[in-house]
């Protein structure tokens, strides 16, 4: 056994420790209602995140590695990402969460014990610790994932985190945005062991100049370019992305846009005058067989129109929509 090898066992149980160690925080501050609740049904229920991360483990490590038979191969369906959409995972047979705890607990210790006796490098799972650091990685992904599930939640908070640092003393200062000029830049790895397929190898590609905000995008001002209709103007997109939408069947498009009128509405503060606008769209909708289906969509906009900064706040009100003759 070489240092090198040593060293590495010593960083894969170290990550794989500082992951489980996160995903017990996260399971263990609230209570089983809690874990086996959808939150959102973005979300998987926590108790199914808590049985993904052993049953990959398993899978991969046990498994693929080290040739084990598999402990309980009847609940592999359950637990494989791509048979369940998450909004129907609450409806499966999942395991309680002692039983999940108890999967987890079985798995790692055999891992710990396979981790001992494994030879890096004999192939191509191994080589460098890959499956392991890969598994490590999977757990610390999924440790995000239920931490936007506790986002999500609701009730009393469960999860405390230190304040913010504040904001620099020039922040209000700064520019909105800079430029970057552009450049080669080498993106990818040929030597990071725990890579995976896609992030290989490193080769260069060159970046033209691009503006960038010089602060984080707010959640407040993220949600002013929605209701703005940002996601449909094209401008706020690449020519490829927007094409590629359409396409895809993935969001509405506003083929056609009239103003019918527009109606001042009075308002006490002269610095939010707000105006109610409406429009017609004629939108493109994807259609559940690929074809596109055009339809009227009548929107009331109420406009925020805002003096002392030049800027306009658009939010949908209300809609209706109607086909197309
Ligand atoms: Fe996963």
């Amino acid at each position: 056994m070489t240092e090198d090898t040593e060293t590495l066992r010593d960083r894969i149980a170290a990550e794989l420790i500082a992951a489980r160690g996160r995903t017990t925080l996260l399971t263990t501050v609230v209570d089983e209602a809690d874990l086996v609740r959808q939150h959102s049904p973005l979300m998987s229920p926590l108790v199914w995140d808590l049985a993904h991360v052993a049953n990959q483990e398993e899978l991969w490590l046990l498994r693929e590695v080290g040739g084990r038979t598999p402990l309980h191969p009847e609940i592999d369906p359950l637990y494989d990402a791509f048979e369940h959409p998450r909004a129907k995972r609450p409806a499966l047979p999942l395991l309680a969460p002692d039983e999940a705890r108890g999967y987890g607990h079985e798995v790692r210790g055999r891992v710990l014990d396979l981790l001992e006796r494994t030879t890096f490098g004999e192939t191509q799972l191994t080589d460098g610790g890959f499956a392991f650091g890969m598994i490590a990685q999977h757990e610390a992904q999924h440790d995000e994932t239920m931490l936007a599930t506790h986002q999500l939640r609701s009730g009393l908070p469960v999860l405390a985190a230190a304040a913010p640092a504040p904001a620099p003393a020039d922040a209000s200062s700064l520019p909105v945005e800079v430029l970057v000029p552009g450049g080669p830049f080498t993106m990818g790895t040929s030597t990071e062991a725990w890579a995976l397929d896609n992030e290989r190898p490193a080769h260069v590609v060159h970046v033209p100049a691009f503006y960038l905000d010089t602060t984080p995008v707010t959640n407040s001002a993220y949600a002013e370019f929605i209701a703005d209709g940002g996601y449909d103007d094209p401008r706020w997109g690449t020519p490829d992305g927007w094409a590629h939408r359409p396409r895809a069947g993935m969001l509405e498009r506003v083929v056609e846009r009239v103003d019918l009128r527009v109606q001042r509405v009075p308002a006490a503060d002269l610095a939010q005058q707000p105006q109610l606008l409406l429009v017609r769209d004629v939108r493109e909708v994807p259609h559940q067989r690929g074809h596109q289906r055009r339809v009227l969509l009548d929107q009331v906009r109420l406009i925020h129109c805002r003096g002392e900064q030049g800027g306009a706040v658009a939010r949908r009100d209300q809609f209706r929509r109607d086909p197309v003759p």
